[in-house]
C-alpha cells in the first residue's frame, strides 16, 4: 500500500498530494484565539468536511467547485482508515488564486475597529451611524492577498486586487477579479439566506478561487464552515455589541474565565462544543452526523 505524508499541515487541516487531484482532512483540532488547543474535538473535522460538501453541493449551479468525493471508497487505499473516514474530500488540484476573498454581510472584528476609526472598511465607505455587529445595507468584498507565513493578510482594494490578478495573467487581471467579486457576493448572498432561515447568521465568510486546466474559475478551498466564517446563532441576535459564536463560544468563555489554563479543557466544554457543532450541522443541512 503506498503510504501518504502531508504535502502541507495547517492549524487545522492536512493536505495530500495524489497527482491531479489532493485530499484535504479535516482534523479534530481546534484553535481559539489564535491557539491550537490541547483537546480534541471528536468528529469536529467530520462536521466541517461534511459542511463543505453540503455546501458545494447546494452552489454547484452557481459555478464549478473541486469537491470529487468524500467517500474514502474513490480515495487511494491508505485513506480507507478509520481517522480519514468522513472527514476527508477528495478534491480537483487547481491552480489558486492568490486572492483571498471575503466578504462581510456584518460589521464586526477588524470591519468594526476601521469603521470607529476611519468610517471606512477595507477603503469602502459605509453609513453613518452603525452600531457593532449591526447588518449592512447590503454586503461588501474586502479582498486581501496571502501573506507569507506568520505575517498577516493584507487587506486590498479591489483595483489592486485586478494588478494583482493582471500581473499573473496579463491581459486578464480584470476578468479574474470581476470573477471573483462576482462569485463571492452571489454566492455569500445566496448562501447567507438559507442560513438564516435555519437560525445561523453568517456574518463574514473567505472563499478561495483557482483554475482548472481549461482557464476556467473554480470554487476551491473549504467553504461556509466556522473556521472560514463567523457564525452567529440568529436567536438572540442584538447590534450594539458583539456577538457569541455559535461553535466556539462555550470554549471562548471558559479560557477567558481560566487565563492560566495552559489551554487544556475540562470535557464537558469539549462535550458541550461537539454539541453545538453537530447543532450547526443539522440546522444546515437538518440531517444528523454519524
Ligand atoms: N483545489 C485546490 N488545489 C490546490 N490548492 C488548493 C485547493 N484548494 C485549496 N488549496 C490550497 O490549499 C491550502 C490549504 O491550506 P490551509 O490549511 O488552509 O492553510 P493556509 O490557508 O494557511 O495556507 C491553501 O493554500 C489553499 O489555497
Ligand atoms: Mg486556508
Amino acid at each position: 500500500m503506498k503510504e501518504f505524508k502531508p504535502i502541507k499541515e495547517g492549524k487545522v487541516r492536512e493536505i495530500y498530494d495524489n497527482g491531479d487531484s489532493l485530499i484535504m482532512v479535516a482534523t479534530d483540532r481546534i484553535s481559539a484565539f489564535d491557539v491550537i488547543l490541547k483537546n480534541k474535538v471528536t468528529k469536529k473535522g467530520t462536521v466541517l468536511t461534511q459542511m463543505s460538501r453540503f455546501w458545494f453541493d447546494y452552489t454547484k449551479d452557481i459555478l464549478p467547485n473541486h469537491m470529487i468525493s468524500t467517500d474514502v471508497k474513490d480515495m487511494p487505499e491508505f485513506f480507507q482508515q478509520p481517522q480519514f473516514d468522513g472527514n476527508s474530500m477528495l478534491c480537483k488540484k487547481l491552480t489558486m488564486l492568490p486572492i483571498e476573498c471575503i466578504v462581510r454581510g456584518y460589521i464586526t472584528g477588524s470591519g468594526w475597529a476601521s469603521y470607529q476609526k476611519t468610517g471606512l472598511v477595507c477603503g469602502i465607505r459605509l453609513p453613518e451611524g452603525l452600531k457593532e455587529c449591526d447588518k449592512l445595507p447590503e454586503p461588501i468584498y474586502t479582498p486581501s492577498t496571502k501573506a507569507e507565513i506568520g505575517d498577516h493578510d493584507e487587506n486590498i482594494s479591489y483595483e489592486k486586487s485586478i494588478d494583482v490578478l493582471e500581473k499573473l495573467y496579463p491581459g486578464h487581471g480584470e476578468y479574474y477579479a470581476n470573477c471573483l467579486k462576482t462569485y463571492t457576493l452571489k454566492l455569500y448572498t445566496e448562501c447567507a439566506e438559507y442560513a438564516l432561515s435555519r437560525g445561523i447568521i453568517i456574518a463574514d465568510t473567505k472563499f478561495e478561487f483557482g483554475l482548472d486546466e481549461n482557464g476556467n474559475v473554480v470554487l476551491g478551498d473549504e467553504m461556509l464552515t466556522p473556521d472560514s466564517s463567523r457564525f452567529w446563532p440568529a436567536e438572540g441576535y442584538e447590534p450594539g455589541h458583539s456577538q457569541p459564536s455559535f461553535d466556539k463560544q462555550f470554549v471562548r468563555d471558559w479560557l477567558k474565565s481560566h487565563p492560566d489554563s495552559d489551554y487544556n479543557l475540562p470535557q464537558d466544554v469539549i462535550d458541550k462544543t461537539i454539541a453545538k457543532y453537530k447543532e450547526a450541522y443539522k440546522l444546515l443541512t437538518g440531517s444528523e452526523i454519524q
